[in-house]
């Protein structure tokens, strides 16, 4: 969770934010107390903006993928990046997407039993790179061990999006 808000709130321009875009099922998994994620611009998507309004309470609701870039950027002049944090279908629209610049992956060196994944990618249009602000050896809390990949798209058309 720390690298995680480390780096999405990073900007290389100190007077602007990056957007976390996420879908609805994320937006409530968060705590109440802990949303919006602080220091980023939190967008959801949902259908439900207009049936529960209260429930989105300090974010921008989006019907669709493009309606949030688009509202990204139309605040081009305080948004930095774009960064999709799930989920699947979120991931999986974000994977689609031609402005997708980065993908940000922790890789658990452990099997899970999991209920959302991340959906497959084609590793082939990506190269790995490295990003000075993150460690690229084995990282270990408690018995877990994990580490950090970087992808980036191969001939990408903008870099506002990184997932
Ligand atoms: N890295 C991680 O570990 C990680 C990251 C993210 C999420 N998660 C976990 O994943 C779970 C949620 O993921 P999920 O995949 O089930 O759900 P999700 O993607 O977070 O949310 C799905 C919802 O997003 C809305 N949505 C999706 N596509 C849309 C579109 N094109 N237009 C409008 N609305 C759209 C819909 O909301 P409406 O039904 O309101 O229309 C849909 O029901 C949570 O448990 C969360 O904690 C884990």
């Amino acid at each position: 969770m720390k690298h995680f808000s480390r780096i999405t709130k990073r900007t290389s321009v100190a007077e602007k934010q990056n957007v976390v875009l996420m879908g609805r099922k994320t937006w409530e998994s968060i705590p109440i107390k802990f949303r919006p994620l602080p220091g980023r611009l939190n967008m959801v998507l949902t259908t439900k903006a207009k049936s529960t309004p209260s429930l989105f309470t300090n974010s921008i609701c989006c019907s669709n993928f493009d309606e949030a870039l688009s509202k990204a950027k139309d605040r081009s002049k305080q948004i930095e990046t774009v960064w999709a944090i799930g989920g699947s279908s979120i991931y999986e629209m974000a994977l689609e997407s031609k402005h997708l610049h980065r993908i940000y992956l922790t890789r658990i060196l452990k099997d899970f039993t999991c209920d959302t994944v991340l959906p497959y990618f084609d590793i082939s249009t990506f190269t790995r790179v490295q990003d000075p602000d993150v460690p690229s050896e084995v990282q270990q809390e408690g018995d877990i061990k994990y580490k950090y990949e970087i992808y980036e798209k191969i001939r990408a058309v903008s870099s506002v999006l990184k997932i």
